[in-house]
């Protein structure tokens, strides 16, 4: 499909066709159903987790209604099809990201499961007693969590690099802390709690001068930029399908083929396997080594479908809508009084954080779902960063490519109904 109407000079300054909001609407079903009290859904909440496309529901039914079978283990017909299908969706997100072969991608359960995975693989193998691993103060939990429990069995130090009052990272302290000591950096390509983009190529090029690997949490990135894992040379790139329009339950681990296949195994069990006796297990190639048991395979074909359904109508074109989305809801949440918002980096994905004066996030969350709209509030699985910002918790509307400055406006009238119940 093509969903371009008009062009106009986009925030990239590239001419970039306006997209067609409204019949990207017609193709995401949930969003017209009415919520509460046959409240119009305003569904803002995109960066837990996107809708899904009629398209993406249409090719899973398909799977289960015609194709639905096991994966690299059958000589019957059923087994090739869904095999066929299961692989062809590996070469779509290696041409999604720009990765070099197919087996440089892993199928995992999300990102989280990504960043385990290096962390218990890579991580345990190449990390040691006085070792350090150096994140930043924006990351989200599963991109702290995972090495903390590593430098904890290791001996290792996790040290992390801090932001400004806007949410960007302090490149000359990032900087500092890189030394021979640190083996992994990992850092977000956009956080998920403020919309900040980290310069990653700049920040990978400065890791990789001091010899570390560096891994990327694409989890916010991937929805919004274009990415091209070979240009930005990372070492790991990790995303999941559900904020990409896709089914929950599965994602994607981009290593290097050489790191990767230096790395041990992870999780034992079937397809990992070339052989196995009580003496000794030999273990598969890339990528199947990393892909024991039987894979979520419905939700890797549906993941495909999800990038087909972005590819159609254009990152350029998605980033460059988002970002009109930005600036607008940007101005206008700033014209309420008492709104503040937690979060002001030059470069942001269309992800909004604020507090209210005088009202806890979790009322401001309640008080808009009675409207219909849908927006997250808490700490957005990132305390430390609201202990940075000196907050509890804050509300945060995400907004996808299907958002409207009609669902904006409408955010910014909730907010006021908010304002008139306590003030
Ligand atoms: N990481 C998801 C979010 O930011 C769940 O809401």
């Amino acid at each position: 499909m093509s969903a371009a109407t008009e062009t106009q000079a986009g925030p990239s300054s590239r001419i970039v066709d306006l997209l067609d909001v409204e019949r990207v609407r017609r193709d995401f079903p949930i969003l017209h159903r009415t919520v509460r009290e046959n409240r119009k859904l305003v569904y803002l909440d995109n960066a837990a987790t996107t809708q899904k496309p009629q398209q993406v529901i249409d090719r899973i039914v398909r799977y289960y209604t015609e194709e639905n079978s096991n994966v690299h283990r059958g000589v019957h017909y059923l087994s090739e099809v869904a095999t066929a299908a299961y692989e062809n969706a590996r070469t779509t997100v290696k041409r999604f990201i720009g990765a070099r072969d197919e087996k440089e991608i892993v199928f995992t359960r999300g990102t989280t499961e990504a960043i385990n995975l290096v962390a218990q693989t890579w991580g345990r193998k190449n990390v040691g007693a006085g070792d350090e691993v150096l994140i930043t103060a924006i990351e989200h939990h599963s991109n702290i969590v995972p090495w903390q429990m590593l430098c904890d069995e290791k001996g290792a130090r996790l040290r992390v690099a801090p932001v400004n009052d806007a949410g960007e990272v302090l490149i000359d302290e990032f900087q500092k802390l890189l030394t021979s000591r640190t083996k992994l950096v990992a850092f977000g390509h956009a956080s998920n709690a403020l919309g900040t983009i980290n310069p990653i190529r700049k920040m990978i090029t400065l890791a990789h001068a001091a010899s570390a690997v560096v891994l990327i949490d694409g989890a916010q990135g991937v929805p919004h930029l274009r990415v091209d894992v070979r240009e930005l040379d990372c070492d790991f790139y990790a995303f999941s399908s559900h904020k990409i329009y896709g089914p929950t339950g599965v994602g994607v681990l981009y290593g290097k083929e050489a790191i990767l296949d230096a790395m041990p195994p992870w999780q034992g069990g079937g397809d990992m396997i070339l052989s196995v006796s009580f003496e000794k297990t030999t273990y598969n190639a890339l990528p199947y080594k990393f892909e024991a048991g039987t894979p979520n395979i419905a939700g890797v074909i549906g993941m495909a479908t999800a990038i087909d359904y972005m590819d159609s109508i254009g990152i350029e074109r998605i980033a460059a809508h988002e970002q009109n989305l930005l600036h607008y809801a940007t101005k206008r949440l700033l014209e309420i009084d008492g709104l503040r918002i937690i979060g002001t980096a030059a470069e942001k994905a269309c992800v909004i954080s604020f507090v209210l004066e005088g009202v806890h996030p979790h009322d401001i969350g309640t008080i808009l779902d009675e409207q219909g709209i849908a927006i997250r509030t808490g700490h957005h699985c990132a305390q430390p960063l609201m202990m940075r910002f000196n907050v509890p918790a804050t509300g945060r509307a995400s907004f996808a490519m299907y958002n409207t400055r009609d669902e904006a406006d409408a955010l910014v009238a909730g907010l006021e109904k908010v304002i008139e119940v306590f003030r």
